[in-house]
C-alpha cells in the first residue's frame, strides 16, 4: 500500500517549537510520508527553531515582511499554499495553534477538500478580540479540520460545546515533549552575560511580552511596571529576550534602556529559553507557550494579559493572570518578590498540559484515522 502523504504547515516561533517534535516523529512511522512546509510568518525566530531541531523544510514560502498586517500575511500563505498543493496534494493538512499561518494553512487546504488536523485544538477565551486575532483563527480552524488534537480534557470540552465531537483526541500538549529534550544541568548558553548571571544570589525575573492585543497603552503600562519594579528591587535581575517585532522592539527600548538592572537581549534559541526559564525564580510574560512550559518547571507566572485560553495552570496555582494594569502588575510581582510563603505557594511543577507523549498519540491518531492501526491511542490524562 503506498504511504499516506501528511504534510505540516507552520510559520512562527511558537508553531515551529511545538511541530517540531511532531515532525520528527511522523518521520519514524512507516505507513506515513511527511512533508514539512514554513510559511517563515517569522523568518530570524522561525530559522532558529529549525536549526535546533535539524528540520529542513520541503516548501518555504518566505512570505515575511517588517510590520506585516494580518492580510498580507493570510493572502501571501492561502496564494503561495495554492501552489504547494497543485505540487503536490497531501492526504492530511496538519496545523498548529491559533496563528494566521494556522488559519490561512487550513482554509488553502480546504479549498482544494483536503483532509484538516489540528494540533494544539479547543483552546478557548471565548471573547472573539482577545486574544486578538487568535481566538477567532482557532475558532474557524475548529470547524474546518476533521481531526482535532486537543491538549486537555477540557479543550475537548470547548470543541463539545461547539458541537464538536467527531475525530476529536486528548493528546496533551506537544511543546511538553519539546521541553523534555531541551533542558539540561550543564547548558551553557551562547551568551556570556547569561553565563554568569547571579541565579542563587539575585531574583532572576525572565520576562516577554508580544501580543498584538497589548500594543499601544497596555503595552506602555506594562514596559511602566517593569521599570517600576526593576528600580525598586535591586536584588531582582530582569532578562527580558524581546521579540524581533518593531512594535515591541520601540517600546520596550524606550521604557527598559539603561536600567542596570534590566538586561535587554535579543531573542533566545529554543534550548536557550528553556535552560533560563529552568534557572530563574519567576516568569512575567504576554506568551501562550511560556504559560504552558514554566508551570512544568515550577515557575510561578505572572500572565500579562485580561485573560487566558490555558486556565489548567491557574487552578493548580502555578499561574495568576495580572492583567494589563500598571498597579495591578506592580503589586503582584511585589508580592512574589517580597513574601517568601506567597512565592511558595506559587513555586510548585505542576504538568496539566502533557507528560511528553503527546507526539506519538497524535501520530497514532493519524494512523488509526488512515487505517493502518487498530486502536486510537489512549487520551492523555486518564489514570
Ligand atoms: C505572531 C502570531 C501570534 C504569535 C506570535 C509568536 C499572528 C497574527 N500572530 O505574532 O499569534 O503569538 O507570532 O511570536 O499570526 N519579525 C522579524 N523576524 C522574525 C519574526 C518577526 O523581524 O523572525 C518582525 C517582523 O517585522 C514582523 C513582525 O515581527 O512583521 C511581527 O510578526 P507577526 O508574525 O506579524 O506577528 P507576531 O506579533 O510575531
Ligand atoms: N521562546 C524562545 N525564545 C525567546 C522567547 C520565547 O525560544 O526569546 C519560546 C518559548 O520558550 C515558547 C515559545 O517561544 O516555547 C513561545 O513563543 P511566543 O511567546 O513568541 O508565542 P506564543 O506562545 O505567545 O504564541
Amino acid at each position: 500500500m503506498s504511504k499516506r502523504r501528511v504534510m505540516t504547515i507552520f510559520g512562527t516561533r511558537p508553531e515551529a517549537i511545538k511541530m517540531a517534535p511532531l515532525v520528527k516523529e511522523l518521520e519514524g512511522r512507516h505507513g506515513l510520508e511527511s512533508l514539512c512546509c514554513v510559511t517563515a510568518q517569522h523568518r530570524q525566530m522561525l530559522d532558529s527553531v529549525l536549526d535546533i531541531f535539524h528540520i529542513r523544510p520541503d516548501f518555504d514560502l518566505d512570505i515575511m515582511e517588517s510590520r506585516q498586517t494580518l492580510s498580507t500575511i493570510t493572502t501571501k500563505c492561502l496564494l503561495g499554499l495554492e501552489k504547494v498543493f497543485e505540487q503536490c496534494k497531501p492526504d492530511l493538512v496538519l496545523v498548529h495553534g491559533d496563528t494566521s499561518t494556522t488559519f490561512a494553512g487550513a482554509l488553502a487546504a480546504f479549498y482544494q477538500q483536503i483532509e484538516v488536523g489540528h494540533v494544539e485544538a479547543g483552546l478557548r477565551t471565548w471573547d472573539k478580540y482577545s486574544p486578538f486575532p487568535e481566538e477567532m483563527n482557532r475558532s474557524l480552524v475548529g470547524r474546518i479540520a476533521g481531526l482535532h488534537f486537543c491538549p486537555t480534557r477540557s479543550n475537548r470540552g470547548n470543541l463539545a460545546a461547539e458541537g464538536i465531537v467527531k475525530g476529536v483526541f486528548v493528546t496533551g500538549n506537544t511543546v511538553i515533549d519539546a521541553l523534555k529534550t531541551t533542558v539540561a544541568e550543564d547548558f551553557r548558553f551562547a551568551q556570556e552575560e547569561l553565563n554568569t548571571l547571579d541565579y542563587a544570589g539575585k531574583k532572576i525575573i525572565l520576562v516577554t511580552c508580544h501580543r498584538r492585543e497589548n500594543y499601544g497603552q497596555p503595552m506602555e503600562d506594562i514596559m511602566s511596571a517593569l521599570a517600576y519594579i526593576a528600580r525598586t528591587h535591586q536584588e531582582a535581575e530582569l532578562v527580558y529576550p524581546v521579540h524581533l517585532s518593531p512594535v515591541v522592539q520601540e517600546c520596550a527600548h524606550r521604557h527598559l534602556d539603561g536600567i542596570d538592572n534590566v538586561h535587554l537581549i535579543p531573542p533566545l534559541n529554543v534550548e536557550e529559553m528553556h535552560n533560563l526559564m529552568a534557572r530563574c525564580y519567576m516568569v512575567m510574560t504576554d506568551s501562550g507557550g511560556l504559560q504552558e512550559e514554566a508551570p512544568a518547571l515550577g515557575k510561578p507566572v505572572l500572565v500579562l494579559r485580561k485573560e487566558t485560553e490555558r486556565p489548567e495552570a491557574v487552578e493548580a496555582g502555578t499561574v495568576k493572570l495580572a492583567g494589563v494594569a500598571y498597579d495591578d502588575i506592580v503589586a503582584l510581582a511585589r508580592k512574589l518578590l517580597d513574601d517568601p510563603a506567597a512565592y511558595e505557594k506559587m513555586a510548585h511543577a505542576v504538568n496539566p498540559y502533557g507528560d511528553g507523549q503527546a507526539c506519538r498519540r497524535i501520530a497514532d491518531a493519524i494512523e488509526w484515522h488512515f487505517g493502518l492501526r487498530g486502536q486510537q491511542p489512549e487520551p492523555f490524562g486518564v489514570g
